[in-house]
């Protein structure tokens, strides 16, 4: 079983947590910064691929991150991935971007989708308070929204719940 962390970022955030979510999952890579991948053909060696992602460009239809991962979104849509666990963690702030929480992870979520991965580690949005976001499915986010910005108070117990949550749906953590 091989699972690896992949993260972009702009101010750092994404890294931390890609950083502190490495500690909590002894059966996952150490974390890889996207910016140093040339080839996202790595990911089809994986069984599992849990992926960090920001949003910056607030509102956009598309390339919402303003990292890496915009200019990988065809080739990661591109590869077969059928069979392989991925999972989405997004950074974000539900207070001053309220109408865009964590836009970005849908993003990539339909590219890995689209690549014929199993998308697992959906959260429920009842604990969060915001007014919209793209990165919705029903009653779900399909991925972990974090709030650095205007929430870091509940960073710890949410991805205390996640890894446990991954260690069940990826397995061999
Ligand atoms: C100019 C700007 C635009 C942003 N746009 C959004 C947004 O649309 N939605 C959101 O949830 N967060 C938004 N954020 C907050 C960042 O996503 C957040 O600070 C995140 O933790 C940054 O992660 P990074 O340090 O890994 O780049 C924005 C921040 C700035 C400064």
């Amino acid at each position: 079983m091989s699972v690896g962390i992949y993260f972009a970022t702009t101010t750092g955030k994404t890294e931390d947590i890609a950083e502190r979510l490495h500690g909590m999952l002894s059966g996952a890579d150490a974390p890889k910064d996207l910016a140093d991948i040339s080839d996202v053909s790595e990911f089809t060696s994986l069984d599992g691929i849990i992926c960090g992602i920001p949003t910056w460009n607030t509102g956009a239809d598309s390339e919402r991150s303003g990292t890496a991962w915009d200019s990988m979104l065809e080739d990661i849509g591109a590869l077969n991935l059928s069979g392989k666990k991925v999972a989405i963690f997004g950074l974000g702030d539900s207070s001053t971007y309220t109408e865009n929480f964590c836009d970005a992870m849908e993003e990539l979520h339909s590219y890995f989708k689209k690549a014929g991965a199993t998308m697992v580690g959906y959260v429920s949005k009842d604990n969060y308070t915001f007014e919209e976001s793209k990165s919705c499915i029903g009653n779900s986010f399909c991925g972990l929204p974090l709030d650095e910005d205007s929430e870091s108070d509940m960073t710890d117990e949410r991805l205390s719940n996640w890894s446990s949550q991954l260690k069940n749906e990826i397995g061999g953590l």
